[in-house]
């Protein structure tokens, strides 16, 4: 895989409210997605990932901090035509598709928002090509335009939401807990779907999960994310293999084992934010091995330098 540099985010903060009332929801977040990886974005509810995603397409502000895209700054003040180099490169497929989809529209309307907002086609005989190839592209019928979402399962509407970021046309795609609100049996199709358009189209994702299982195959590298801050990042394999940060083990240790028998009698690990003493010896972004970083104070370096010797 070439590394080249598609999404850079640099010191990302996002804050709610203002004052005395204002809460930090993403905490100084910085990393860089390569073109054509499949970057998967790990942490419980509440953690910050949406927030995140809607920073990089700007539904959210960045309150400190940039983004750039293939070089060029996406946040903050943007120009009209700066705004549509992003819109046209960066689509982002929501969380939930029960509530993302505009339910008074038709299929057709839902899945030509973006080009509405863009003037993305020439004629209207083009929207229609383009939103027929959309919806073919995620295995549904071009005759399904002509309905409304509540004629559709789960599965069909986040096939819909893929569509409608499809019609775009974009180099990177924030996917938003794609599947985490589909039913277990149509969670493989949707996955599918989606790494087959990676292929055919090129394309880069963000991958966003509460649960490490879900990313462990399809993401090439993984941040793991709690409370606004990410505490740990590496390339997948090694993530799994070597977790250095408290969080990132209570993570792995709550997917599910296979064996009944061995799940009965797993030991749960839980994350105690405070063990290291961080008021006297404050956490850095520290390397730990190549391309491998963590969130550590000195004496959790330390630690994490002798378990590496030990373990490989
Ligand atoms: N518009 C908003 N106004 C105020 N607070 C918000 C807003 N959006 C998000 N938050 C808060 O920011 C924090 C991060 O929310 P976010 O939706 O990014 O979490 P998440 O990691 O996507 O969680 P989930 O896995 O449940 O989707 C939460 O505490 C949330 O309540
Ligand atoms: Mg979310």
């Amino acid at each position: 895989m070439s590394k080249e540099i598609l999404l850079e985010v640099k010191n990302l903060s996002v804050d709610f409210g203002r004052g005395k009332k204002a809460f930090r929801a993403v905490d100084d977040v910085s990393f860089n997605i390569y073109k054509g990886e499949t970057f998967g974005l790990v942490g419980e509810s509440g953690s910050g990932k949406t927030t995140i995603g809607r920073a990089i397409v700007r539904i959210n502000e960045a309150s400190e901090g940039e983004i750039r895209f293939q070089g060029r700054k996406i946040s903050g003040k943007l120009s009209r035509d700066e705004d549509r180099f992003v819109t046209e490169r960066v689509q982002m497929i929501f969380q939930d598709p029960m509530a993302s989809l505009n339910e008074r529209a038709k299929v057709d309307y839902i899945v030509s928002e973006g080009l509405y907002n863009i003037k993305g086609f020439k004629s209207e005989k083009e929207r229609k090509e383009k939103v027929e190839k959309a919806l073919l592209d995620v295995g549904l019928l071009p005759e399904f335009a002509s309905r409304f979402p509540h004629e559709f399962s789960g599965g069909q509407r986040q096939r819909i939401g893929i569509a409608r970021t499809l019609v775009m046309e974009p180099e990177l795609i924030i996917a938003d807990e794609p599947i985490s609100a589909l039913d277990v049996s149509i969670r493989a199709q949707v996955l599918n779907i989606l790494s087959l358009l990676k292929k055919t189209k090129s394309l880069t994702y963000l991958f966003v999960a509460h649960d490490l299982s879900v990313v462990r195959f399809i993401t090439d590298r993984i941040a793991v994310i709690h409370k606004g801050k990410i505490v740990e990042m590496a390339e997948s394999e090694e993530l799994f293999k070597m977790p250095m940060h408290p969080y990132t083990k209570s993570l792995l240790s709550a997917i599910p084992l296979p064996d009944p028998i061995a799940e009965s009698k797993k030991k749960l690990y839980v994350y105690d934010p405070n063990i290291h003493e961080y008021d006297l010896d404050p956490p850095k972004w520290v390397e730990i091995k190549p391309e491998h970083f963590v969130l550590a104070n000195k004496k959790e370096v330390e630690m994490y330098k002798v378990a590496y010797a030990q373990g490989g």
